[in-house]
């Protein structure tokens, strides 16, 4: 692959570099540094579990097969995580095809290399997708998932995703949309829930799955935009609270004083109360847009 500054291809080369700038950056928000984490492989179990789950399979092998991955193809998953779609992307690049995985986390780059070591064709390394170190015209297909949520401006990464893909290529972006979230909850505690769900902050574009469709449509670059949306749910409050954040985000309503402490405690009651009757069911959306870059 060609990196930026007219270097030879050798990626590794680039990784001490970029991991120092991940080291110095001051993001604030949980996401964009993990690093800094008191316990950053919380969030490697997080991604891990996430990937475990029917729908985020579902919409993985469709963004997969949206990316219309040909053997010896270059293919760039922006915010790789943990690393989970790289052996995927693999199979279908073949051997003499490329795969690269980004990410801004050095933890999540060192676990998802340590899982890659085997695919020599496999490069992974740190990197902010506001910026890839990579020059223009490079891939052959580009995605990202649960990526732009967390990063300061999601048009400036889908601007760098079409820059670095050749004319013709493929991009696939996948997006939850939090604010979509609902519960089966009574309406005793409607309004208490409607704050928890819908006000609370936490993470940079809560809505952006929705907006995904709009987004890439607004970068003249992309055509045949497709759209493909799944509801996430589930009818264990336990799995609500760990993989949707949903206890947590029931505490930031009061840190951030949408709701008082006792509303808090009334609203986890009834939803605890709701799992022991078998009646507890989440539900949010999760959208796939994918594109052809088309640089006229
Ligand atoms: C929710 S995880 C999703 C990981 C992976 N795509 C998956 O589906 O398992 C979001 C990832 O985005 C990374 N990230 C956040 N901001 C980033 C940025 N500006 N550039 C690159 N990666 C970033 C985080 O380090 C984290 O690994």
């Amino acid at each position: 692959m060609e990196v930026i500054n007219n270097q030879e291809s050798n990626i590794s080369e680039l990784i001490p570099v970029a991991v120092d700038n991940c080291a110095a950056s001051t993001l604030e928000k949980k996401w964009q540094n993990i690093d800094n984490q008191e316990s950053p492989n919380k969030f490697i179990q997080y991604v891990d579990e996430a990937s475990k789950q029917d729908q985020i399979i579902a919409h993985t092998r469709y963004s997969t097969r949206q990316l219309m991955l040909e053997p010896g193809f270059k293919v760039m998953d922006v915010g790789c995580g943990a690393g989970k779609d790289l052996s995927r992307l693999e199979s279908l690049v073949e051997s003499h095809g490329e795969v690269y995985g980004i990410d801004i986390s050095r933890e999540m780059v060192e676990c998802a290399r340590a899982r890659m070591s085997h695919l020599p064709n496999v490069e992974v390394f740190c990197g902010d997708a506001s910026q890839l170190p990579v020059d223009s015209n490079t891939m052959d297909a580009i995605r990202c998932e649960r990526l732009l949520q967390h990063v300061p401006s999601p048009d400036m990464v889908i601007a760098e995703m079409v820059r670095v893909t050749k004319n013709g290529g493929r991009i696939v972006i996948t997006d939850v949309d939090w604010s979509s979230t609902t519960i089966s909850i009574p309406k005793s505690i409607e309004k208490i829930n409607r704050i928890i769900l819908n006000d609370v902050v936490f993470n940079a574009h809560p809505t952006i799955g929705i907006q995904l469709k709009g987004r890439m449509k607004q970068n003249k670059s992309i055509d045949n935009i497709e759209i493909f949306a799944q509801c996430l749910y589930t009818d264990s409050l336990a799995q609500a609270d760990e993989l949707l954040w949903l206890g947590e985000r029931g505490k930031m309503a009061v840190q951030q004083g949408l709701i008082s402490e006792e509303d808090y405690n009334q609203w986890r009651e009834t939803i605890e109360q709701l799992e022991l009757d078998g009646n507890f069911v989440f539900t949010m959306n999760i959208f796939t847009v994918s594109g052809t870059i088309n640089k006229k």
